[in-house]
Parts: C-alpha cells; sequence; structure tokens
C-alpha cells in the first residue's frame, strides 16, 4: 500500500528480452522520473502501461522495480487507447494538429476504440484504489489518463486526487468537435479531481473556458473566490436532490529544470568525446541547434524552410552557419508520423544538395534517440531553435540557455507554453511565419556576445526556477492542503 502514487501511460523503467531469453532493463529521465525522487520508494508507488512485449514478460515473470506497478492492458484495447485515441485525438485536438477538411471523423469505429479508452483507464483506476492507502494523494499524468479522476473517485471518495496535463489544452471552439456525449465523459473525468495543474495559465484558462457549461449532465461554472488568486471550477453532476456540489482548483505548475542535474549530465566524459567530434564537424562556424521528437506538433518542416530562407535572403551565412536538428523517432505506428519523418529527412537533404559545397554541409540531420549528441549539440549552440506550433512546456528551450557555453539566443515560438516565463529575453516567432522566423534565426546569429550572454543567463535563471522535485511537492502539498 503506498501513501502517494504516481500513474502514468510511460513508466519510469521499460524492458527488453535479449537474444538469451533474459530481461534486460532501461531507466527513462524526464521531470516525473527526478520529480518522483523527492519521495521515498518507499512510501509510493508509479503504476504505468506495459508498451511493449519486454514490458509485457516483466509482468509475466513478475518482474519490477520497487516502487513501480505496470499493467498488462490487453494488447488490442492498448493500442486503440494509445494510439488509436491519445494520439490521434485528444493529442491532435490540443495542439490543433487536425486536416480540418478531412479530419476529424466520429464513427461508430472510433465510439469502439474510444471504449478501449475507457477500459484502459478503469485499468488504471482500480489498480491504484487497490494499491492506495486510507486518504492517500494520487498524482494522474497527462491525457491518456483523463477519466482516471472521476472513475477513482467513485472507488475510492476518500483520496486526494490530482491530475496533470503535460499538453496544451484545446480551446472550447477546437474541443467542441468532440461529439457532446465523449466532451462531457472528458470533461466529468477531469472534474473527478481535487487538483487541476497545468503548465501555464493559458492551458488552463482554456480548460476552464471550456469546463463551463449547464446542460443535463450537470452545471460547472469557473469559481474565483473573492480577494484571492485561487481559482478551479465549481461543478455540481446531475439535478436531483442527492446532487452535490463540488470545487476542483485549476492552478498553474510550470515544470523547469534542475541546473546542477543538467550540467552534471552534460559533462560526462562520452559528450566530451561526441562534442570534440561536433566541434571538429562544424569547425568555426555557428551552430542553430534543435531537438525534438519527430513530432507533428514539434513543426520540424517549418523550420527547416526558414533556414532555407535565411541562407537564400541573407547568403551572407553561408558557409558560415551549420544546423544541427536531432528530430528522433517517435509514435511510428501512426502513419502521419512515418510520412511527416521521411519528409523532414528529405528537406534536410534538399538543402543540402542545393546549397551545401565539397566541405560545408548546412544541416546535420539525426534522426537517432541519442541523448548524448543532444547535450554536445546543447553545449555548442549560438542559437536555439524551437518553432513548436503548439507545446505544452517545451523543455528543450529551458535546457539549451543552461547548458550552452557561449549563450545562446533562444528562437521561440509562442505557441509553446515557455513562451509564458522566457518571452522577455527569447526572440519571439509565429510558428508558421517563415519569413519571421529566418529574420529571427538572422537576429540570433548577430546578436552582440555581451547581449546573448546577458541574456542566456537570465534565460537560464527562469529555466531552473521550478525544478521537478520541487514542482512535484509544490502539487502534492497542494493536494494534500485542499
Ligand atoms: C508528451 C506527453 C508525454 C509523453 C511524451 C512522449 O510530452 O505529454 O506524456 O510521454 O510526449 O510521448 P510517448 O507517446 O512516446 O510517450
Amino acid at each position: 500500500m503506498a501513501s502517494v502514487l504516481v500513474a502514468s501511460n510511460r513508466g519510469p523503467v521499460s524492458y527488453s528480452v535479449r537474444d538469451d531469453g533474459s530481461l534486460s532493463a532501461r531507466r527513462g529521465g524526464g521531470g516525473l522520473v527526478s520529480g518522483l525522487s523527492a519521495v521515498s520508494s518507499e512510501d509510493s508507488l508509479w503504476v504505468c502501461a506495459a508498451l511493449g512485449e519486454g514490458d509485457r514478460e516483466a509482468v509475466r515473470r513478475g518482474v519490477a522495480e520497487p516502487g513501480v506497478r505496470m499493467l498488462d492492458i490487453d494488447p488490442e484495447v492498448y493500442a486503440d487507447a494509445y494510439n488509436g485515441i491519445a494520439n490521434s485525438v485528444l493529442w491532435f485536438l490540443h495542439h490543433h494538429l487536425y486536416d480540418i477538411p478531412r479530419e476529424p471523423v466520429f464513427d461508430a469505429a472510433f465510439r469502439r476504440r474510444w471504449a478501449s479508452y475507457r477500459a484502459y483507464n478503469r485499468a488504471f483506476a482500480e489498480a491504484l484504489a487497490a494499491a492506495a492507502d486510507e486518504g492517500a494523494a494520487v498524482l494522474v499524468q497527462d491525457y491518456h489518463l483523463a477519466l482516471v479522476p472521476g472513475m477513482l473517485r467513485e472507488l475510492r471518495p476518500d483520496l486526494r486526487i490530482g491530475h496533470f496535463t503535460h499538453t496544451p489544452w484545446a480551446e472550447p471552439g477546437y474541443l467542441r468537435m468532440l461529439p457532446e456525449d465523449i466532451l462531457q465523459e472528458l470533461l466529468w473525468g477531469m472534474l473527478g479531481a481535487d487538483e487541476l495543474g497545468f503548465h501555464t495559465a493559458m492551458w488552463s484558462g482554456a480548460f476552464m473556458q471550456g469546463a463551463s457549461f449547464d446542460n443535463e449532465s450537470g452545471t460547472a461554472v469557473p469559481y474565483f473566490p473573492a480577494g484571492t488568486a485561487w481559482r478551479g471550477v465549481e461543478h455540481r453532476r446531475g439535478s436531483g436532490p442527492g446532487a452535490q456540489k463540488r470545487v476542483t482548483n485549476v492552478s498553474v505548475h510550470p515544470l523547469g529544470v534542475d541546473g546542477d542535474d543538467l550540467r552534471a549530465l552534460a559533462h560526462r566524459p562520452e559528450v566530451d568525446a561526441r562534442l570534440a567530434r561536433l566541434r571538429a564537424e562544424v569547425g568555426d562556424r555557428k551552430t542553430i541547434v534543435r531537438v525534438d521528437r519527430t513530432e507533428l506538433s514539434k513543426n520540424i518542416l517549418r523550420g527547416l524552410m526558414a533556414y532555407r530562407e535565411l541562407l537564400t535572403t541573407h547568403p551572407e551565412w553561408r558557409d558560415r552557419v551549420v544546423h544541427l536538428a536531432s528530430a528522433y523517432p517517435s509514435r511510428q505506428d501512426l502513419e502521419s508520423y512515418r510520412a511527416y519523418t521521411a519528409s523532414v529527412v528529405a528537406l534536410a537533404e534538399e538543402i543540402n544538395a542545393e546549397f551545401g559545397t565539397a566541405d560545408w554541409q548546412p544541416v546535420l540531420l539525426s534522426v537517432e534517440d541519442d541523448f548524448t549528441r543532444s547535450l554536445a549539440a546543447y553545449r555548442l549552440a549560438d542559437v536555439a531553435l524551437v518553432n513548436p506550433v503548439r507545446d505544452g512546456m517545451n523543455l528543450v528551450a529551458k535546457e539549451i540557455p543552461v547548458v550552452s557555453e557561449a549563450g545562446c539566443a533562444l528562437v521561440l515560438s509562442r505557441g509553446a507554453g515557455a513562451y509564458e516565463e522566457l518571452h522577455t529575453d527569447a526572440l519571439p516567432v509565429n510558428p508558421f511565419d517563415i519569413t519571421e522566423t529566418a529574420e529571427a534565426l538572422h537576429r540570433a546569429l548577430s546578436m552582440p556576445p555581451a547581449e546573448r550572454a546577458d541574456r542566456t543567463k537570465r534565460l537560464a535563471t527562469a529555466s531552473t526556477a521550478l525544478p521537478p522535485q520541487r514542482w512535484f511537492l509544490n502539487q502534492l502539498e497542494a493536494l494534500r492542503g485542499s
């Protein structure tokens, strides 16, 4: 039994089966892993899904890390919930990724997938209900598990339930594309929580607007107690005499990075070695660095178009700059992601063919999941390009200023959550505007070193203001106090 529980689709460890049949475990990183390390593993439990065959085999053999519980969900149910709903519907809504003349299509097949999403959420709710101490705090993560708070509250009304959204939240006009019954189920699922967290005021505001309704399922209105900044949603489910009024608090916890940890990681010998190799490739040219999952919302194609426009309209940068781009594979089960990855590779090749010379390759693109190379590129960055169409936070925008050795100018999309904290010292861009992005790259490359260093220092301070452990503890304290 545990007094602090975390639930997320992807857990802190994944398994693969070696050729000799033994299991090898790989620990992941990320904000949640270091956040939860603020709590002793004896009192805590992390509930996550078994993602592949290796994980499933670990569950079958009863292999588990202390404090981690993997759920072996039926593979078809899982695929429909994860690929079919979480990544193809909820992710697309929150990031405005639909190609509107054709998508979305909410038909019978969608409703079958939604039933799988519901079953997958129920498996989490039941596992959490079975493992939580009386009055325990449960911190549920992200759009994969939006129905868990409501389900868990029904099973265990004694628990303190939080939910944190790591993505943007779609504004009502976009969110209301969902069929009305599904939209209501989603919102009531979230409103089962005592505390809802978002990375920015923009996303929490969008949630509060979307969660205002008055219909047969109940009523919900934004809640601002007089004289406090505290806010939330006041709601009453159903209309009968038994319908109880509750308040769900909505707050903003902008996740930052742990500067000491990150600098230590970036100065390991293997990163030094990789940095030396990259330096040899780049020579004395300037660098524009980007690091992303190959993800539709990251806007990698328009980033490359802006770089091409820079080389066209400011030919003085030819042979004086290298674009170091890491676009590592993600969600390759989805056809649109495979096609996007291929387009990114093709465009990088086109730019190299158009501008490259015998001793200058304008784009050095890596499509490997290679964190060592990314850290080496961070250290070498003169300019960081972070131009997502929309992004819950975007930690790359916060990591590069902390690690860059010469100080880097940050070209940052107004659609990134990080923009809310970093906009004064970044060069803001509209992610759809190639010309503005190309000009911002030019300004960034031309920025005087002293100004660049000053801005980088302030960016690094803002980026480390709320490191993961504090981020996590703040939410835990809010949950216990609410
Ligand atoms: C986003 C989500 C995370 C997710 C990550 C990687 O940042 O908010 O919950 O883990 O993308 O996506 P994946 O589908 O590979 O877990």
